[in-house]
Formats: structure tokens, C-alpha cells, sequence
């Protein structure tokens, strides 16, 4: 990668802008390779913060993302916010909750039945325990969803089956706060962990400021649901 330029953006996550990245051999049709969960790319990123609306208007009017689907409460606040610069769903959502905190880094694959082998894969040798909420599909996106702890604690979500957002009529999809199918579209609910534990970000100087190696849990419960 070329030079780049770190900042901080308003919610506190540390962004960094980049010029130019060599170019490597795509690997589609190297099916040889492919083993576990077959992961095809990074899809998008979710963070906490505590102000989503805030968050949202920056990344619209600053650096030119659409919004897919949000979470809106009584009053019209923005609780939740999906954006995308790519025309799928996202590359970012916010979520409310304490923050800055990256919730999961989000991986496609290329269909719903590979979540299912890469379970199958992870229970076999022994990672069961890590398996923390799915399969299942969300309500906001669509998406088939299975959500992971690698042994750091940081959390991956193995993602597949949302929709193009590149018909430029499209208007972005109003969720309310108090229906519970945006979260989980078939009804069940997400454990206690996955609202309450997130990773913490390196400041702008690249100091770390809680331990990455073990995710902080929080005594107060927050009042986000998504
Ligand atoms: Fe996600």
C-alpha cells in the first residue's frame, strides 16, 4: 500500500485513507485452495458509537455513503444506521451502544450452505464453544448470518444473501426500534454477549487502549438494542 492518511472521525474510530495498493492474482476459480467457512472477501465492518446519527450524517454528507436500512425510534432518531459505498447493503453500520468499539468485521461467502459446513467444520475440531449466535437470517439486510469469537475474543460474522442497493431511486429501508424481526427475522434472540462485548480500537498514535486480547466486558448493561 501507497502513502496513507490516518484521522479520527467524529464518533472516535480511527480511519485511514490510502492512494494506491498493488494488485494481487485473484483466486475465484483456485477452488484447490478453498477449506473451512470457503470465505470469498471482507464485506463490512460494524462498530458501536454513541451517537449513530451523528455518525450517519457524517458519512453521507462527508464522504458520500448511502444508507441502506436504519433503526429509527418514536421520535425519528437514528438508532441504527447500514451504509454502503459499494452497491450492497454496507461496508459500515453503527450501532448504539459504548463506544468507539469495533462490534465485527463481517465476511462473505458464497452462499448460505457454507455457514453450515464451516459449523460443522469449527464443531469437529473443537471450536463449538466459539459458534456465538446463528445461523440465522437477519431482518435488517436479509442476510443469512453466523456470528464467531476467533481466540482473541474479536468477533466475525460469516455473511451471505443480501441485495444490490445500485438503482439510484433507492430509498433506504425505515426499521422500527421496538420490531424485533430486524435483529433476527425468524423470532430467536441474540445471547447477552453479542450486545455487551466489543472490541476496542488503537488511537490515532497506535496506542492500545484497553487489551485487545480480552474483550472488556461491561458491568452496565447498555441500553442499545439493535
Ligand atoms: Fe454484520
Amino acid at each position: 500500500m501507497g502513502r496513507a492518511l490516518r484521522v479520527t472521525d467524529p464518533s472516535g474510530l480511527t480511519v485511514e485513507f490510502y492512494h494506491e495498493m498493488d494488485t494481487v492474482n485473484r483466486l475465484l476459480q483456485r477452488y484447490d485452495l478453498y477449506k473451512g467457512a470457503k470465505v470469498q472477501r471482507i464485506d463490512h465492518f460494524n462498530c458501536m458509537v454513541e451517537d449513530v446519527e451523528a455518525a450517519h450524517n457524517f458519512y453521507l454528507r462527508e464522504l458520500g455513503f448511502r444508507c441502506s436500512e436504519y433503526t429509527a425510534t418514536e421520535n425519528e432518531n437514528i438508532w441504527a444506521a447500514w451504509l454502503h459505498r459499494k452497491p450492497s447493503v454496507h461496508d459500515v453500520a453503527f450501532m448504539n451502544g459504548l463506544g468507539p468499539r469495533l462490534h465485527h468485521v463481517g465476511y462473505w461467502l458464497k452462499d448460505p450452505m457454507s455457514l453450515i459446513d464451516a459449523c460443522d467444520v469449527l464443531a469437529s475440531i473443537g471450536y463449538g464453544p466459539n459458534i456465538e449466535r446463528g445461523p440465522g437470517r437477519h431482518g435488517l439486510s436479509n442476510a443469512f448470518f453466523l456470528y464467531l469469537r476467533d481466540p482473541d475474543g474479536h468477533r466475525i460474522e460469516l455473511y451471505n444473501g443480501d441485495y444490490l442497493t445500485s438503482d439510484p431511486d433507492f430509498k433506504p429501508i425505515r426499521w422500527d426500534l421496538n420490531d424485533p424481526r430486524r435483529a433476527t427475522f425468524w423470532g430467536h434472540v441474540a445471547p447477552d454477549s453479542w450486545f455487551e462485548e466489543a472490541s476496542h480500537f488503537l488511537t490515532l498514535q497506535g496506542d492500545q487502549t484497553v487489551s485487545l486480547t480480552e474483550p472488556k466486558l461491561e458491568k452496565k448493561k447498555p441500553t442499545f438494542i439493535i
